[in-house]
């Protein structure tokens, strides 16, 4: 399966190859595959049940310090500092404090380019209409190219530091994917450059950063629109992990949490680039209460070849991220500040309309 080569993929690609954008064919398989690789393995360790652990508990202080009890707040920066901490600390092992340019920097080119990105694909698809929007198509992939640039660059500074056999983060092990190819002297070496695998750094964050925030903030605004779901869910995590690290079993044990992840993804899906589908039905728990993984008509991730790579990462860490907000709110409730049941559910229509995201909203942290 293939993907249009458009004028925006080239600015961020240069003459470089990489998953996401590139059509099916032995560079995209062999890229695919070492990213693929990196990525499950992270999914599955405590590294990473630890790392959004640590990253979420500190993002919920910041939240609470920032903007104290009972008051209405725009959770998404706190979202952001969240997603991309676990994310950039994973690709090439870098943590940032509420404050850090870098990360304001992200948010924001994130931000922008969401805003931007239907005139994007438009003059993308009908080029004879660009100069009727010169100015923000331009300012756009400037934006886009910043933010690629940055991430690309993080590759190629390990390349001067990474020591063999030490693998760190993604960065580390395409590196080591890179070097045993060429040492095995395999076909693949010749896919594994280092441009290319900067290119697949690239989109393991941008991938990765995009789909999880927004997928957080259609789970904490179903979640204050629904407190009855979400007192459930406090019950489940006190019962089944209490004090404890939420770790890969926990998530297996957590039937309620993971069924309310699902029906988001189901019902919300932000489904990025994937074909639309249809459910034939909502999530449900089985009759033993129990969480069943594969539904038919259960999307959210795409299908065939081109499925998402990042699938068991985003569940690990939608996981993570929901249970440790809930463990570090013991006193209080995600609440509307109009009340619960009054939430507006349609999609943002000013957000690409490949996308399926909420519209800004605010909650507050009432006492409970
Ligand atoms: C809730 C979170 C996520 C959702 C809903 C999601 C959804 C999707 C969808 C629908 C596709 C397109 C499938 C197609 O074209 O048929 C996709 C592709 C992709 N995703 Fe995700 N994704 C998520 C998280 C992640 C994460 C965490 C990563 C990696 C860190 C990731 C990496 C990728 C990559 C590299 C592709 C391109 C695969 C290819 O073209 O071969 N995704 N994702």
């Amino acid at each position: 399966m293939g993907r249009p080569v458009t004028g925006f993929s080239q600015i961020l690609l240069q003459n470089g190859k990489d998953v996401v954008l590139a059509s099916h064919g032995p560079v995209w398989a062999s890229l695919r595959r070492v990213a693929h690789s990196a990525v499950r393995k992270l999914a599955v360790s405590e590294k990473l049940s630890d790392l959004a652990d640590d990253v979420v508990n500190e993002t919920v202080e910041t939240m609470i310090k920032n903007e104290g009890i009972g008051k209405p707040f725009n959770p998404k920066t706190y979202i952001y500092m969240s997603v991309i901490n676990i994310i950039a600390s994973s690709a090439f092992g870098k943590r940032y404090s509420f404050d850090d340019k870098e990360l304001k920097f992200y948010e924001e080119s994130f931000e922008y380019f969401r805003a931007n990105t239907n005139k994007l694909a438009l003059t993308d698809r009908v080029p004879i209409l660009k100069p009727f929007y010169a100015n923000v198509v331009n300012k756009t992939e400037q934006t886009m190219k910043g933010l690629s640039m940055s991430v690309k660059q993080k590759y190629m500074d390990r390349l001067k530091v990474h020591s063999k056999g030490e693998i760190h983060d993604f960065c580390d092990a395409l590196i080591e994917a890179k070097e045993e190819a060429i040492a095995d002297e395999k076909e693949s070496a010749s896919a594994l450059t280092d441009v290319n695998l900067s290119l697949v750094i690239m989109d393991l964050f941008i991938a990765g950063t995009d789909t999880t925030q927004y997928t957080m903030r259609w789970i904490i605004l179903l979640m204050a629109n629904n407190i009855e779901m979400q007192l459930r869910m406090r019950h489940e995590i006190n019962d089944i992990i209490g004090d404890r690290v939420a770790d890969y079993h926990h998530k297996n044990d957590c039937h309620y949490v993971n069924a309310f992840i699902a029906e988001t993804l189901r019902y919300k899906g932000v489904g990025p680039l994937g074909t639309p589908h249809v459910a034939l039905c909502d999530y449900e728990l089985d009759k033993d209460s129990k969480y069943i993984s594969a539904l038919p008509g259960f999307t959210p991730f795409g299908i065939g070849r081109r499925i998402c790579l990042g699938e068991k990462l985003a569940l690990a860490a939608l996981f993570y991220i929901t249970v440790r907000l809930l463990k570090s709110t013991p006193d209080y409730v995600f609440a509307l500040p109009s009340g619960e049941g009054t939430a507006d559910l349609e999609p943002d229509p000013n957000i690409s309309f490949l996308h399926r995201v909420p519209k800004p909203y605010e909650i507050i942290l009432k006492k409970r």
